[in-house]
């Protein structure tokens, strides 16, 4: 299924682009709606691949490479993927994760530099792009929209990842100050916290499936489209009433009541 031309004209930032996941999967659908997209990945043979991709499709993509956790890299990248794109409209970041960059470990084990590791792969790095879009979009007088993807342990606890929960519980506050600081001028942020999306990273987590299918009450794991069409929507002007808010896209996964009830199944009609 394609999604429709949400983007037309549009042109945008998609930082975490050369992703095996949720990041290609963005890419192709920001390009898909019609938006011309520069896809930033510190991976450069992922991030050419990505492109390809892109262009496979019909639309026009820009490789950059860099390393998000560089202040001075990531003014680079926007000022180069904004010279290219001819402005901006979409921000969206996807760098993120917590078992590709760290061991799960229970709090009192985790030392200063894995907490900052995971900090700054899952929120540090999103305010120095969201600081960098959001001077543009001032200077160009139009607004923008940010996309951040965060996570469902960002709205639960993330037992032996304590980091990862807190910095994507938190990105949903920095879209709320983003929000209100500059909702007049037309800059909206958004964060969508994913749930079980079948991507490498997650097979990984589970490499005998954990039961997911029974567990989640969509019957399986989320597919990367998913998230991109979810991705899609939050950054156009069909939400173009909607900011600081958090939307969830777990097949239900979370909304669960999560204690064990009595069987009442027997009580329902039908
Ligand atoms: N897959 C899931 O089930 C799931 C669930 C909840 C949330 N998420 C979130 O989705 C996002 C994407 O996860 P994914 O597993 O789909 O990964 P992905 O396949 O989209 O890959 C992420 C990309 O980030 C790049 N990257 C890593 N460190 C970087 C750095 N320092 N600078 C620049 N680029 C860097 C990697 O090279 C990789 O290409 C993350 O924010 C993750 O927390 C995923």
């Amino acid at each position: 299924m394609q999604v429709g031309q949400l983007l037309n004209g549009g042109r945008a930032i998609v930082v975490g682009g050369g992703g095996m996941g949720n990041g290609r999967a963005i890419g192709r659908g920001i390009a898909a709606a019609g938006a011309r997209v520069a896809l930033v990945d510190i991976d450069p043979a992922r991030v050419a691949e990505a492109v390809v991709d892109v262009e496979a499709q019909g639309g026009a993509a820009l490789g950059l490479v860099g390393d998000v956790r560089d202040q001075a890299v990531v003014e680079r990248i926007v000022a180069e993927a904004v010279e290219w794109l001819g402005g901006l409209d979409t921000l969206v970041t996807v760098v993120g994760g917590y078992s590709l960059f760290a061991k799960w470990a229970p709090l009192a084990e985790v030392t200063d530099d894995q907490w900052n590791l995971i900090m700054d792969l899952n929120l540090t790095y999103v305010v120095r792009f969201a600081r960098e879009a959001i001077r543009v979009f001032l200077d160009q007088g139009s607004g923008g929209s940010i996309v951040s993807i965060g996570s469902i342990s960002g709205n639960v606890a993330s037992p032996y990842g304590a980091a990862y929960g807190a910095a994507k519980a938190a990105l949903t506050n920095l879209a709320k100050s983003v929000s209100v600081e500059y909702g007049d001028k037309g800059i909206r942020m958004n964060v969508l916290s994913c749930g079980v999306i079948a991507t490498e990273a997650q097979q990984a987590n589970y490499p005998d499936g954990g039961g997911l299918a029974e567990r989640i009450p969509a019957g399986r794991p989320g597919r990367p489209e998913e998230i991109a069409n979810a991705v899609v929507f939050l950054a156009s002007p069909y939400a173009s009433y909607v900011s600081g808010q958090n939307l969830t896209a777990d097949g239900s996964l979370t909304s669960r009541f999560p204690l064990p009830l009595p069987d009442v199944r027997s009580n329902v009609a039908g």
